[in-house]
């Protein structure tokens, strides 16, 4: 029997499923890390945590299979710069995603013509190069050790191979990659400072990059050259074509849209990004989404419970801004703060839990709109796509039907069964593997009172700017 294993580098843990050509999961095992916040606005991680967390991992889901396994695949969180010197050592902790101490950097960036022509896209705090060039003017003496530079799950796989590489999907959120000719842009290298000789080699997702290092035991698996976790999530959802959707209810949330060619306005609002079929995709982020309701339950509330009726849906006049950590997309505002707007001395607790679902809500939806993209259907995936409750909102908020997937999702898995040849391509290993259900389908009524509630929510964000 032929066995795959996904590894899922996230921001609050790591994940790892082994399955066979079939898509049937045979284990999977997590293990939690921290993330760091020395200053505000700061998230960091000790890439030592991954690299850790993937062995035990590796160790866990191959214990007694270790012959069968033939590939290995990481999907990882997204924009993280890794620096590493001369003998591969890490300079400093990994400045994450939701990192948003760049704010004049990225600012910079955006001023110069060349960020957009070069790249397709709009810079973002949490993107990669703006951080490069922070730590160049804030830390020279870490920029001067440093001779590579990469993402999270390029790391994680070069310490488990011995190989530098990288996949399009992935380089594109660094602002480094020219999107449409799929090249390392020698422009913004010079921007920032680097060279493109210190950047990982580029790969299509499902390639296959090298083998794993003997010391893992895994001697018949390859390396197959991964995703970031949005495109990784998109292939676990079936998500792979253009009129389909995937909404991720994650730490961020994100709308992930498939486009057969390269769009070469899309990227001033959404990101303009290579899916991991080979093709690209558009994609608006939000930077806290199941996080702001695991803030407001288990920080604020202190319990789990967070019940309510959808008897409620649009009437209780309370919004909920979910700009814990600043905003992405639309607003690109590290500064953005989260606030609960409407309240009386009849709220209840019900009505700020249905706040905070529909606040997450609209915030997608705000994406979607601002984006000039149009959602009628999506798969919902990420922690917080288990919720009915959450299911219905988003549903109800977006005017779109609502599908789950039956089974597991494992889009890192994929990515080998397709590198090792045991299907020709994304799309048949997704038909074969990949069963969605309809799990809400939008209720009229309700959406029409939330297409006034939205105006209202789109007002919240300018009034409050200032303050
Ligand atoms: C996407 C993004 C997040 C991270 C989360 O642009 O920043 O979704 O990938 O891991």
């Amino acid at each position: 029997m032929n066995y795959y294993i996904g590894i899922d580098l996230g921001t609050s843990s790591c994940k790892g499923s082994v399955v066979d050509g079939t898509g049937r999961v045979y284990g999977s095992h997590s293990v939690k890390y921290g993330v760091s916040c020395p200053k505000p606005n700061y998230s960091e991680q000790d890439p030592a945590d991954w690299y850790n967390a993937a062995a035990k991992i590796l160790k866990t889901l191959s214990k007694g299979i270790e012959d069968g396994i033939k590939g290995v695949s990481i999907a990882g969180q997204m924009h993280g710069l890794v620096m590493l010197d001369e003998n591969d050592k890490v300079i400093r902790p990994a400045i994450l995603w939701n990192d948003g101490r760049s704010e004049k950097q990225t600012a910079y960036l955006n001023s110069v013509e060349d960020t957009f022509k070069e790249t397709g896209n709009t810079a973002f705090p949490g993107f990669t190069a703006p951080k490069i060039l922070w730590v160049k003017e804030n830390e020279p003496e870490n920029f001067a050790k440093c001779k590579k530079i990469c993402l999270p799950k390029d790391y994680l796989a070069y310490m488990l191979t011995g190989v530098f590489s990288t996949d399009y999907s992935d380089a594109a959120g660094m602002l480094l990659l020219d999107v449409e000719h799929k090249k390392w842009s020698e422009k913004m290298c010079e921007i920032c400072g680097i060279t493109v000789e210190m950047l990982p080699k580029l790969y299509e997702s499902c390639e296959v990059t090298g083998k794993l290092k003997p010391e893992f035991g895994l001697k018949n698996a390859v390396m197959c050259a991964g995703a970031g976790d949005n495109a990784a999530s998109a292939v676990g959802t079936g998500t792979l074509s253009p009129g389909d959707c995937s909404i991720s209810l994650g730490t961020s949330g994100t709308v992930f849209l498939p486009c057969d060619e390269y769009l070469p306005d899309a990227g001033r609002v959404l990101h303009n990004f290579c899916h991991s079929n080979g093709k690209y995709h558009l994609m608006g982020c939000i930077l806290s989404a199941a996080s702001a309701n695991d803030w407001w339950t288990k920080r604020i509330l202190d319990t789990d419970y967070n019940k309510f009726t959808l008897d409620k849906a649009a009437k209780t006049g309370v919004y909920f801004l979910p700009y814990l950590t600043g905003e992405r997309c639309p607003h690109n505002d590290v500064n953005a703060r989260g606030a609960f707007i409407g309240l009386s001395a009849e709220t209840s607790r019900e009505d700020m839990c249905l706040a905070v679902y529909e606040g997450v809500a609209y915030a997608l939806r705000d994406c979607i709109e601002a984006g000039g993209v149009s959602v009628n259907s999506a798969v919902l995936c990420g922690g917080g796509a288990v919720s009915p409750l959450w299911q219905a909102t988003v549903s109800n908020v977006l005017g779109a039907d609502i599908y789950v997937t039956e089974t597991e999702q494992f889009g890192a898995a994929m990515l080998c069964m397709v590198g090792c040849g045991e299907y020709p391509d994304l799309v048949s290993c997704a038909d074969a593997t990949v069963k969605k259900r309809l799990a809400v389908k939008f209720d009229k009524e309700i959406h029409d009172k939330y297409n006034k509630g939205f105006e209202i929510y789109k007002k919240l964000y300018p009034a409050l700017k200032s303050i």
